[in-house]
């Protein structure tokens, strides 16, 4: 799939604008403060209806302005649909070839995006809930009815939590509940389970050939309720079985000490996952250089994933990678991206970090204006 135009009027710093992108590498180059990952931001909440810095829809709106507006062409194999968004004060309308778009689950999907934005690097020093919710949409890309599960587990853990606070709470009204969290939490477990397995040999194939060849880079999945973590991609990976067997024996033993503590223990609303080099925790011991690489390979991976295992090719929104990249791990990139044929939107404040032969369009952004130079 490929975004083939857009059309952004008062949405950040952005200067009103119709640009033409190429299927392939599109390049967004200037100074800081410019407006590139504006640009970006742009083609992201048109995918997402929502912005990758803030959720505040104001905020997106240009200064002293009502109303933004964004729509674009999106070209799937021979389908091409036209996406369009306007942001007023709080609210947002999303279209559909024009048509009022009334429910947000038939419109996510049409287009498909990938983001690698420079706060990605700190994925595996963020808290826990910031890699739970990076996981949770990377399952929801790939089987988008993951969302219905989720939304079902969360709504039962606030009930449940409601009765543990209450002064004395009701032990059948808890088995009833526990009975549900465990019919929808396994197929959370499940569903990131086989996630991480299908993920784990690109994860690892992505980091050897561009990044680190001497390092094998696995997706590790840690339970709250058992102490020893899985790695995907090893011979002795546990089973899923035994880890849902696992959190089913726990949630019966804990009911005593959830009650005193007046929280849910355990389940996936509590579970964390990570990478290992060489099967160690990278957040521990690896430098600033592989955990860059790391979080890059994890976005490659994910769009490999899609690829093969869903026959989706998103769009990859890369905003100021190479910078963060030494020239050699840099080239190989380009390389890798060029390989894999995604249209990419990239942005850099030098074009000296582009490896120009990729590029197909490369745009100059100056003052919130676009121009396109090639
Ligand atoms: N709602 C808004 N209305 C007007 N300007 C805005 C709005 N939101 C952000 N800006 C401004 O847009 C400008 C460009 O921001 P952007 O993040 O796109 O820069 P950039 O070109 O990516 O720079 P850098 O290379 O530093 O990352 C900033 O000066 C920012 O203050
Ligand atoms: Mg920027």
């Amino acid at each position: 799939m490929f975004v083939q135009s857009i059309d952004i009027s008062r949405f950040r710093n952005l200067e009103d604008m119709h640009l033409e992108f190429a299927p392939g590498f599109n390049v967004f180059y200037g100074d800081n403060a410019q407006g590139k990952s504006n640009l970006l931001e742009a083609v992201y909440t048109l995918a997402f209806l929502k912005g990758f810095r803030a959720d505040r829809i104001p905020d997106m709106i240009r200064f002293d302005q009502e109303r933004a507006q964004i729509s674009a062409i999106v070209c799937d194999r021979n389908a091409q649909t036209r996406l369009g968004l306007e942001l007023t004060g709080r609210v947002r309308h999303a279209y559909i070839d024009g048509v009022p778009c009334s429910s947000v689950r038939n419109y996510l999907g049409i287009l498909r995006a990938i983001l690698f934005v420079p706060m990605d690097v700190g994925f595996m020093q963020a808290p826990p809930a910031n890699r739970r919710s990076a996981l949770d949409r990377m399952v929801f890309n790939l089987h988008p009815s993951y969302l219905i599960d989720l939304d079902q587990y969360q709504k039962i853990c606030k009930q449940k939590a409601v009765v543990l606070r209450s002064e004395s709470p009701d032990h059948t009204l808890l088995d009833a509940y526990d009975a549900q969290l465990l019919k929808y939490g396994e197929r959370i477990l499940k569903a990131r389970y086989a996630y991480f397995s299908l993920m784990a040999p690109h994860i690892c194939r992505v980091f050897a050939s561009i990044f680190d060849d001497s390092f094998r880079c696995l997706p590790v999945y840690k339970c709250s309720q058992m102490r020893t973590e899985i790695v995907f991609g090893t011979e002795n990976t546990e089973s899923c079985e035994a880890l849902v067997g696992a959190w089913r024996e726990y949630i019966q033993s804990a009911r005593d000490r959830e009650i005193a503590r007046q929280q849910i223990l355990s389940g996936p609303h509590r579970d964390d996952w990570s990478l290992v080099l060489d099967g160690r925790q990278a957040r521990y011991f690896a430098s600033q250089g592989q955990q860059r690489a790391m979080s890059l390979a994890l976005k490659l991976a994910e769009i490999d994933c899609l690829k093969s295992e869903a026959g989706i090719e998103p769009v990859f929104l890369l905003d100021d990678v190479s910078s963060e990249l030494d020239p050699v791990r840099n080239r190989k990139l380009f390389e890798h991206l060029n390989r894999i044929t995604v249209q990419t939107f990239l942005t850099t404040t030098s074009k000296q970090h582009l490896s120009i032969d990729c590029v197909n369009r490369l745009f100059m952004v100056r003052s919130g204006s676009v121009i396109c130079d090639a």
